[in-house]
């Protein structure tokens, strides 16, 4: 098995650097622009993140591969190969960025053979490094993480996102989803802002699960791996396997708690992130 671990490291080092260019913006007015929808936001900083990111993993593994969210948005083709392939999102929670709001993430995540070998969660404000490498645990700090384990659905305290979808039938099912959860009864249901940080919650045991519909590969391929080395389980909003390329995703302390949830709720329809 190829070891991936100086990647890594070059992931967090540089991932750390970011954070500085971050942390400087965040105090800072910024000019705003819209991408798919009035709420789906991007500013300078998150392109120049990913720009600075990209360059220099490529000035140091030139024959890696790329999938970044900025990227995307500027036209490149989203292909996910057998290639060593980085999967970043330079600024996951860019609405909370603008306003503020103080839970903003880098998230990295490094595939080959189409399986995520590790990844790298940054919630900057917070200064909390996540990571996790597969088969070698997950940690937060360098603390390792454990999920809660709890299988009880109606103890379970739950993370989702309203995401950046304004339409109505995305919009009905998206408060659908939570009534119907409230209803079973759950303790509760919180959302942050950015999806790899909730994820990451789940890797703490802050929470007991996520799920999330719209949101894409480069917001969770990282926070996946890191809620399964926990002990979590991470499967389709439809009960089946995950897929990173399906825009669906629950994210569980345990099997039973994730079909629970499937059970309870609905998905819109929604592009694959690699659809041509
Ligand atoms: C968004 C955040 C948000 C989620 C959206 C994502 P971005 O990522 O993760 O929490 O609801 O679906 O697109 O655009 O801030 O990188």
């Amino acid at each position: 098995m190829a070891d991936w671990t100086e990647c890594m490291n070059y992931g967090i080092h540089i991932a750390r650097e970011a954070r500085e260019v971050i942390l400087h913006a965040f105090r800072i007015k910024k000019a705003v622009m819209l991408k798919s929808s009035p709420a789906d936001l991007v500013t300078e900083t998150d392109q120049r993140v990913e720009r600075m990111l990209i360059s220099a993993i490529k000035a140091k593994y030139p024959h890696h591969k790329f999938i970044g969210e900025e990227s995307v948005a500027a036209g490149e083709k989203l292909i996910l190969t057998d290639s060593p392939t980085w999967i970043i999102d330079p600024i996951d929670g860019t609405a909370n960025f603008v306003h503020r709001f103080p839970f903003v993430a880098i998230s990295i995540a490094f595939a080959v053979n189409k399986q995520t070998e590790f990844g790298i969660v940054y919630s900057c404000i917070e200064d909390k490094l996540y990571s996790a490498q597969r088969g070698r645990g997950a940690f937060c700090n360098d603390i390792p993480l454990a999920t809660s384990g709890q299988e009880d659905i109606t103890k379970c305290l739950l993370v989702t996102e309203i995401g950046a979808e304004r339409d109505q039938l995305a919009l009905a099912t998206m408060t659908s989803n939570i009534h119907r959860l409230l209803e079973i009864p759950v303790h509760g249901i919180r959302a942050v802002g950015t999806a790899a940080v909730d994820m990451c919650l789940i890797s703490t045991g802050g929470a007991d699960a996520y799920y999330h519909i719209g949101m894409h590969c480069w917001d969770i391929a990282a926070s996946a791996l890191i809620v399964s080395e926990a002990g979590g389980v991470v499967i389709d909003t439809n009960g089946s396997e995950f897929d990173m390329m399906a825009r669906r995703v629950i994210a569980a302390s345990s099997m039973s708690v994730a079909r629970r949830i499937a059970q309870a709720i609905q998905a819109f329809p929604c592009e694959r992130d690699d659809d041509p």
